[in-house]
């Protein structure tokens, strides 16, 4: 028999080693929570559907995208930091409308209501870096690159401009659609007025689970939100002149005094005081009830996400998983070679 302080000491010591990896974060956390929902993932491979995506696909065919997509995407959030927000953000939408198909990236026609024009408006832009890269790669090599891969890659490089490293891997071999329909946009979009049981419905019916839900959602700790998408909860939540009481009360009034009732147009910050830092201090401030949206807000009301939310709060943790959601989003309704409905587009915002 071990003499109870050594078992006591011993014990001690387990458990502050634990500690000091699950604090430490990096690529050695505890992997072991994950697992079972990484199991449970039949969803959805990284490679897509039919695995059209591979690890340079470009590698022959035009072996500077790389180089040209970061270039260009880097000087451009260098001058607008932004941007890093916007082209997740268009590169989200993307994926869940229509899949990965640079759908969302087409202009409206005389006889067609495209994505980006949906109405509600979504305040989508980021679409003239896009323009500006494609311009450069058909320079390099014409009629090769996809704008959904272009989407993909600018999206990555632009939120990794404050790592200086790629902050995950976009495998390419994505084929641009002939189809952008502003009616898609309202089923498939999440909305920032969405409960948890839709939310989770509207991604699993991606092939995303309830960890990417979680993770995907951290996206908000870079970006800024239309004033007019809190009014509900701040003003009037349940009719009668209330306050939604899932929202911090104290952070409620700061939000009204930068969201006053007569500025719709006004914007607030998803991650205050840090939402031009790509961090997990979004979750921070969404366990002290201060996400902006009550589609923030609903991730505490289910017990799993709430610990899911809890766990992304440790830097290591988040981007680890952040960096594996993003790959499936990006494997999302993927046209690959050989699946005659995709093309490669000479000019991003027009079907060839
Ligand atoms: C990247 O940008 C730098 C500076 O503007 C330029 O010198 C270089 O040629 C660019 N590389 C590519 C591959 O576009
Ligand atoms: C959408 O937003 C743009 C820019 O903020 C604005 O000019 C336009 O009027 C808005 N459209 C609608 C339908 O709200
Ligand atoms: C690329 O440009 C050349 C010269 O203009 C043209 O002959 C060729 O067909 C183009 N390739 C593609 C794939 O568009
Ligand atoms: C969530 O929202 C949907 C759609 O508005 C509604 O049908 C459903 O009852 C809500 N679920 C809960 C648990 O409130
Ligand atoms: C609050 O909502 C109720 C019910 O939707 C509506 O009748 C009322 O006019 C709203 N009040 C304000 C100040 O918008």
């Amino acid at each position: 028999m071990m003499p109870k302080s050594l078992a006591f000491l011993l014990l001690l010591l387990i458990v502050l080693t634990r500690a000091v990896r699950i604090l430490c974060g990096g690529d050695e956390y505890d992997q072991q929570f994950f697992n079972a929902y990484d199991q449970d993932d039949h969803g959805l491979s990284i490679y897509g559907d039919g695995g059209q995506l591979k690890m340079g696909y470009y590698e022959q065919s035009c072996p500077s995208v790389e180089t040209v997509v970061r270039n260009i995407t880097w000087s451009n959030v260098a001058a607008k930091p932004f941007l890093a927000a916007k082209l997740l953000r268009l590169h989200f939408h993307d994926a869940f409308v229509r899949g990965n198909d640079a759908s969302v990236l087409l202009d409206s026609t005389p006889t067609n209501k495209a994505e980006k024009d949906a109405v509600p408006n979504l305040s989508l832009s980021g679409f003239d870096v896009i323009d500006e890269i494609k311009a450069a790669l058909e320079e390099k090599c014409n009629g090769t690159v996809s704008c959904a891969d272009i989407l993909a890659m600018a999206a990555r490089d632009a939120v990794s401009f404050q790592f200086q490293r790629p902050m995950w891997k976009v495998l390419t071999g994505r084929k641009d659609g002939k189809i952008s329909l502003a009616t898609d946009v309202g089923p498939n979009m999440p909305s920032p007025f969405s409960n948890f049981s839709t939310l989770l419905a509207q991604y699993s019916s991606k092939g995303l689970n309830i960890v990417d839900l979680v993770v995907l959602s951290g996206g908000h700790t870079i970006g800024i939100g239309h004033c007019s998408l809190t009014f509900k909860r701040l003003y009037n939540f349940t009719g009668k002149g209330d306050t939604d009481p899932c929202l911090n009360q104290d952070y409620a009034k700061t939000l009204m005094g930068l969201c006053p009732k007569n500025s719709p147009s006004s914007f607030v910050e998803m991650d205050p005081y840090s939402s031009l830092s790509f961090d997990s201090h979004y979750f921070t401030i969404l366990n002290q009830k201060k996400g902006l949206f009550q589609s923030d807000a609903a991730l505490l009301t289910d017990p799993r996400s709430a610990l899911i939310s809890q766990l992304m709060r440790i830097p290591g943790v988040f981007f680890n998983r952040f960096a594996r959601s993003m790959m499936k989003m990006g494997a999302i309704g993927v046209l690959g070679d050989g699946n005659g409905d995709g093309e490669v587009r000479r000019n991003c915002r027009v079907v060839n």
